[in-house]
């Protein structure tokens, strides 16, 4: 038989897959992906049934339903203070991850440099390969995952492309400082690159913090891609809208991959996504405070195990350091876990290009019921103070 395309070929079982199968088949409580085990709000599910039993079953315009358009923008001027053409600057994908990937495949010819700041969420490295593109990692080095500004500084070169930036950050948790992103983004500009920000965890910051866009700093407007999607903000992962805004010019090339990727994200669901963010102003709050309790709950239930957990500023995940008596990697110390104490996290190895710096943390998703979490911090109890 003749050969796949090799950059298929070498792409492995995505560990979210991997880690929900041996959860599955051990009975552990899962804790690996970076899903809630409970439905988004009722209302925001009703508005869907609603929306199917409507007029929006056919195909949606390609750029997107111009209602859902219209209020993302709205919330976008009003939180970010950005202005956006509802026709020409931003276009609905299939989630986030069909928006990342229009985006690269867009941006990136062979040979093109992308800079990603590791550990990442995993299809961004598989984007950039498909374009061709010479990923350059930065990484992010614990316990405070923050980056050397030297080393960003040799990474930029004249062939440098795109930057690949989360924020908040998944696994880490981290939400950069002013001047951390203002390093960032002085770089991008003086190389003329663009930059890429997934902003999917954008609401679930804690402690009060304000969380800035990247296309806030100066210069950024233009060369920036915002990405988000309803999954994470309305707890409804399933849905899979997600939204790419950017330049007219950008928007053209994004539209002209999402055409012949899906066209179109599902027609009824954006319409129940516009209704659901007309009302985001009333739902955030309790939103915020619901994860920042899940978060507080979790976070002191590790530490009361012994761990040491690297306290998120965002996102539902926590970063935890495998106690350094435990002589195990992390691939090979969550299988002892999944065994052992019944519960899965994901070794973050695979959000790694040089894995190495992985390899002594594990990453727990703490967007799970109360009574989910207390359970799964009994077992690790259990597991690791006998
Ligand atoms: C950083 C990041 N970006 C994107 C996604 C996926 O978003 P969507 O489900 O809208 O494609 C995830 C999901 O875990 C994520 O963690």
């Amino acid at each position: 038989m003749r050969e796949l395309n090799k950059n298929v070929t070498q792409f492995k079982e995505s560990v979210f897959a991997t880690l929900s199968r041996l959860a599955n088949e051990n009975q552990a409580i899962n804790l690996a992906q970076g899903f809630p085990d409970f439905d988004g709000p009722q209302w925001v599910i009703d508005l869907l049934g609603k929306s199917a039993r409507g007029s929006a079953n056919q195909y949606a315009p390609l750029e997107g339903d111009i209602s859902l358009r219209k209020v993302i923008l709205e919330h976008f001027k009003d939180k970010r203070g950005l202005e956006y053409d509802t026709q020409k600057e931003i276009t609905i994908t299939h989630g986030a991850t069909e928006a990342i990937f229009c985006s690269i495949l867009a941006l990136v010819n062979p040979g093109d440099e992308v800079i990603i700041f590791e550990p990442f969420y995993d299809s961004y490295l598989a984007a950039i390969q498909l374009a061709g593109g010479v990923p350059v990692p930065i990484t992010l080095k614990g316990p405070g995952f923050t980056f050397d500004i030297d080393e960003l500084e040799k990474s930029f070169s004249q062939k440098t492309k795109l930057i690949l930036f989360n924020h908040p950050h998944n696994p880490t948790g981290r939400v950069f400082n002013d001047s951390e992103i203002t390093q960032i983004t002085s770089l991008t500009c003086k190389y003329d690159s663009y930059l890429l920000c997934d902003e999917v965890y954008e609401y679930l910051v804690y402690d009060h913090q304000t969380f800035k866009s990247l296309a806030q700093y100066p210069g950024m407007r233009d060369r920036t891609i915002t990405i988000s999607s309803i999954g994470k903000t309305f707890g409804l992962t399933g849905w899979k809208v997600g939204w790419a805004i950017a330049s007219e010019d950008l928007s053209f090339a994004i539209r002209k991959v999402h055409q012949f990727t899906t066209f179109c994200a599902h027609h009824p669901t954006q319409k129940a996504a516009a209704q659901a963010y007309e009302n985001l102003d009333d739902y955030l709050p309790t939103f915020i405070r619901t994860y920042q309790e899940k978060r507080d709950l979790f976070v002191q239930g590790l530490k009361s195990c012994g761990l040491n957990p690297v306290i998120p500023e965002g996102t539902y995940f926590v970063m935890c350091p495998i106690p350094d008596h435990y002589n195990l990697v992390a691939q090979a110390f969550s299988m002892e876990l999944i065994k052992k104490a019944k519960v899965a996290t994901i070794p973050p190895e695979s959000f790694y290009i040089n894995q190495h710096f992985g390899e002594r943390y594990l990453r727990f998703c703490f967007a799970k019921k109360e009574e989910t979490l207390k359970k799964s911090i009994s077992r690790l109890k259990d597991y690791f103070n006998h």
